[in-house]
């Protein structure tokens, strides 16, 4: 991992993604995601996490654009809607909205009819330039193990529901075992752990925010982390989580509020 203000960590294939991305999950296409994107970029985000559901690719390209930020200066990943019956078709029509020739990394949004099918058109469409890696999301370490059984090339990624209170030590480990990097999503809850009085204790202590407790809560343990914020100063607040430590004893504090029971589910209630 280097220790530059943009950490990264090695997946699989060898490629490097950025521990820290803008998640764009619920932001409306058209100005608000497109000022969102533009502002990471401006600040030094490299990392940019949409999908095909969320509807705001178009935005996301824009502000790709706008930035003037070199392409291989930014990490850019999006998802396959597994409502879809063609990954590769899917994801040029995903290029076309985004303006770019390739994504660094397309994901199946969740295991919809199954984790295996999906897998031959993501393969394919790697093998085509669109994608440089390929994963999953919201796979449990059944669904990983029955994907391995098939796949001609392993996923490098899966991400997934993952903070203190969703510590699925289970599903890391059996990540893990098979060199695929567990990234989180939704590190803040969707907001709600941001008033948690354990998360609260921590950062009045090391004098930072929830947020930057949370996050760095997960880039700590190496694991890629998406948070989404719309408001610049969050954003900007957001990244700086590379300069200060959670102790071992803040860590085992925030460990404790897991109410997975370290599970080896993606999710307590899949909603495909
Ligand atoms: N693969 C999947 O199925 C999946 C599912 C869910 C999410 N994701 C990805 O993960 C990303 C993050 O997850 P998420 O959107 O669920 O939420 P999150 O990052 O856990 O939390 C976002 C919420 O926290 C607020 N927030 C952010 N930074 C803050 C700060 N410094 N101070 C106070 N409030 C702050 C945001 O409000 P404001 O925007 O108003 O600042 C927003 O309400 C998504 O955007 C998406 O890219 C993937």
């Amino acid at each position: 991992m280097s220790t530059d203000r943009n950490p990264t960590t090695r997946l699989a294939d060898g490629a490097e993604i950025p521990l820290l991305g803008l998640g764009v999950w619920q932001v409306p296409d058209g100005p608000e995601c497109v000022n969102a994107v533009r502002w990471a970029l401006e600040l030094g985000y490299t990392h940019i996490d949409t999908a095909q559901a969320y509807r705001n690719e178009r935005s996301v390209g824009t502000a790709l654009k706008d930035s003037g930020v070199d392409r291989d200066k930014v990490f850019v990943t999006t998802k396959f809607l597994p409502s879809g019956d063609d990954p590769v078709a899917a994801i040029e029509q995903s290029l076309r909205r985004l303006g770019l020739d390739f994504v660094d990394l397309y994901i199946i949004h969740w295991p919809q009819g199954g984790p295996t099918w999906a897998w031959p058109g993501m393969e394919r469409a790697r093998e085509r330039g669109y994608a440089r890696s390929i994963g999953v999301s919201n796979f449990s370490a059944a669904e990983l193990e029955s994907l391995a059984q098939t796949a001609q090339v392993m996923p490098v990624v899966n991400q997934v529901h993952f903070n203190p209170t969703a510590y699925r030590r289970g599903l890391l480990e059996a990540c893990r075992q098979r060199d695929v990097a567990l990234e989180a999503y939704s590190p803040l809850g969707t907001g709600r752990l941001l008033s948690d009085p354990t998360v609260g204790a921590v950062a009045a202590r090391l004098a930072c925010s929830p947020a930057q407790v949370l996050l760095r809560w997960c880039v700590q343990r190496g694991v890629p982390v998406v948070a989404k914020s719309t408001h610049r100063d969050r954003i900007d607040a957001n990244r700086q989580i590379f300069d200060f430590e959670l102790s071992d004893e803040d860590l085992a504090r925030l460990d404790a509020l897991d109410r997975t029971g370290g599970t080896t589910a993606a999710n307590e209630h899949p909603w495909w």
